[in-house]
């Protein structure tokens, strides 16, 4: 979805907003734009494109000088990427950018163009800029105004707002998309859709609550609710720090996070072990709490989705506990049936992304425990979760997600030994081995990572592919289905993953000649089954690459290439698997000219539905 940006403070303005958007440009990138507030009124800059455009244009037209402004990087929703439809949008003395959907925007367009207002964007935020100044017109109080308009939209968002007579001043309101207030230093404030915009400034925030709204100057910070009530609000202290937000000498934030997975899995891991045992604190669960757990649910989108089918093996292989595992924008739609002792788990790196959180949301307004695994600290999955599990992978900046994935893996690899163990089918001596396996695992995924010359030469021999196919059993079916998520993500080659045994039920008359089919094939006890269906390939004239544990050598009579990764526990092998399937994804990006850290039409939350 977008990223906003909001300054007031003594520096210009203009900077600190462009550099902000930097940060924040993973979020959308169809355009840019700016609204700064100083002698000549609100000036307004915006462009189409990369922020590249946006700084273009003001290097030509000149910077607005100010000290009060606004700023807006765009995915586009409603209206296509174009100038017009960039942010900011203005309407006679105010001005908006919106991360978020007005849902009912046209019902509010009709009502204002009988009010004789004109339109000249397709965009839903328009509507918003428009409400406001006709309000503002009617009680020349800022604050009245927002509240008269948050009576009347529907849907989520996250506005930054400017009024002209009130040049001193900035406003920010959110409802279901993300915000934070940013309480710099010495006289200045800021505030962001996420905090990689805030922490070259300041580490002290505020997590805005739906519906509330910020008045910020200068010197102060003020929060109030819909009703125009002042609320007082507890300030957080983010623990990461501005260079988590750097490449760090990479080239690409996907490059570095990809690297970053080693220390990502330690400090994900270790302050769950204590004493040779797991401990997961914020479980807050007994033995006998966990023993009464019914079914578990896992619930989420993307990649987080697929770390869940990999939670659907290693839980039900590990604690014989039945799993369901369910994409949230199908699970908040299909009415579920939620046993009463059911536990639901929401996954997701952001913890903003709509249909998870909404997900969330119809869970516990049905009385059924939820627990939140999430990365971003704050985020609203995190705070409106029974429980929270945090990954504590840092910044992650890419939009394809390497780091948070594999934090992921080890939080459910964590949860199912926890609940092995109060369900008795986890003993001391597996746990102890488990957690020597489990903390291996950095060693081991560092050393696929150095050995990457072979998958980089591999995969610049598929830079012109047409279609790629990915296949595995059991918890390699997930392996394979991350693996061709990452390749389509980045590449835009068509990919699909299948579950080996189905090919000859009609995927496999889309093999021929020369076909890359990458196999999966981690699971012992599948694979003969397995290598059984790269023959079938084969014998249709695919190129057959195979990712298996060292010492199965025999699979060289079958694979054209062979990548062996180190031998870990069964249910843990996703962990190093998917460390050759995100380099070859990533090779072949780079080799296609691929904007890698933003691929086209993608976001790094998806804050709308
Ligand atoms: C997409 C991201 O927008 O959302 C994916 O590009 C991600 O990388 C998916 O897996 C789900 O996001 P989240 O934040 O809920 O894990």
């Amino acid at each position: 979805m977008c990223g906003i940006v909001g300054y007031v403070g003594k520096a210009n303005a203009t900077d600190i907003l462009l550099e902000g958007l930097e940060k924040l440009e993973y979020r959308g990138y169809d355009s840019g734009g700016i609204a700064v507030s100083g002698r000549d009124g609100v000036v307004v800059e915006k462009a189409k494109g990369r922020l590249t455009a946006l700084r273009e244009k003001l290097d030509r037209d000149g910077r607005p000088d100010g000290t009060v402004g606004i700023g807006h990087t765009r995915w586009a929703t409603h209206g296509e990427p174009s100038d017009a439809n960039a942010h900011p949008h203005r309407s006679g003395r105010v001005t908006v950018v919106h991360n978020g959907i007005i849902e009912n925007y046209l019902s509010l367009r009709q009502r204002l163009i009988q009010k004789g207002y004109e339109f000249s964007t397709e965009t839903d935020t328009e509507v918003v800029a428009q409400y406001l100044d006709y309000y503002y017109q009617k009680n020349h109080d800022p604050l009245t105004s927002i509240i008269k308009v948050l009576h009347r939209v529907e849907g989520a968002y996250a506005l930054g707002i400017l009024f002209k007579d009130h040049p001193d001043t900035l406003y920010a309101v959110r409802k279901d998309a993300p915000l934070i207030v940013g309480k710099g230093k010495e006289g200045n404030n800021l505030i962001a859709s996420d905090a990689t915009a805030l922490l070259k400034h300041t580490r002290d925030v505020y997590y805005l609550e739906n519906n509330e709204i910020a008045v910020l100057t200068a010197d102060s910070i003020g929060f109030f609710n819909v009703d125009g009530d002042p609320v007082e609000k507890e300030e957080s202290r983010i623990d990461w720090d501005e260079s988590a937000a750097e490449k760090g000498g990479y080239e690409h934030f996907m490059l570095k996070e990809m690297y970053e997975q080693p220390k990502t899995i330690r400090d994900t891991l270790n302050p769950r072990i204590k004493d040779g045992n797991v401990v997961i604190e914020e479980l807050g669960m007994t033995d006998e709490e966990i023993r009464n757990v019914g079914r578990i649910h896992i619930v989420a989108c993307g990649s987080a989705y697929h770390t869940g089918v990999t939670g659907k093996y290693v839980f039900e292989g590990m604690c014989r506990i039945p799993v369901e595992v369910d994409l949230a924008s199908e699970f908040r739609y299909r009415d579920p049936i939620l046993g009463e002792k059911d536990l639901v788990i929401v996954i997701s790196q952001s913890g903003e992304t709509a249909d998870s959180l909404e997900a969330l949301r119809i869970t516990k307004a049905a009385g059924i425990m939820t627990l939140g695994i999430v990365n971003v600290v704050g985020s609203s999955i995190a705070r409106e979760a029974d429980k929270v599990m945090y990954t504590w992978a840092g910044p992650e900046i890419a939009v394809a997600t390497t780091k948070a994935y594999s934090a992921q893996l080890i939080a459910l690899y964590l949860l199912a030994i926890r609940f092995g163990q109060a369900l008795g089918t986890v003993d001391a001596k597996a746990t102890a081995s488990m957690i020597s396996e489990l903390k291996r695992l950095p060693d081991q995924i560092e050393l696929l990572l150095n050995n990457k010359e072979k998958i980089q030469n591999f995969a610049n021999h598929y830079l012109a592919a047409q279609h790629i196919f990915f296949i595995g059993r059991g918890i390699d079916y997930a392996i394979a289905m991350e693996g061709s998520l990452k390749l389509k993500e980045i590449s835009y080659i068509h990919s699909e993953a299948y579950a080996a045994g189905e090919l000859k039920h009609g995927t496999i008359s889309l093999i021929e000649e020369g076909t890359l089919v990458n196999a999966i094939v981690t699971q012992d006890a599948l694979f003969a089954k397995t290598v059984s269906n790269m023959v079938e390939v084969k014998s249709r004239g695919a190129f057959v690459m195979a990712v298996t544990n060292e010492g199965n050598t025999e699979i060289e009579n079958t694979a054209d290439l062979v990548i062996y990764i180190p031998q870990t526990n069964r249910f843990f092998t996703d962990s190093l698997a998917i460390i050759p399937l995100q380099l070859f994804a990533y090779y072949v990006s780079v080799g296609r000219g691929c904007d890698v850290d933003k691929p086209r039409n993608l976001a790094k939350s998806v804050t709308v539905e």
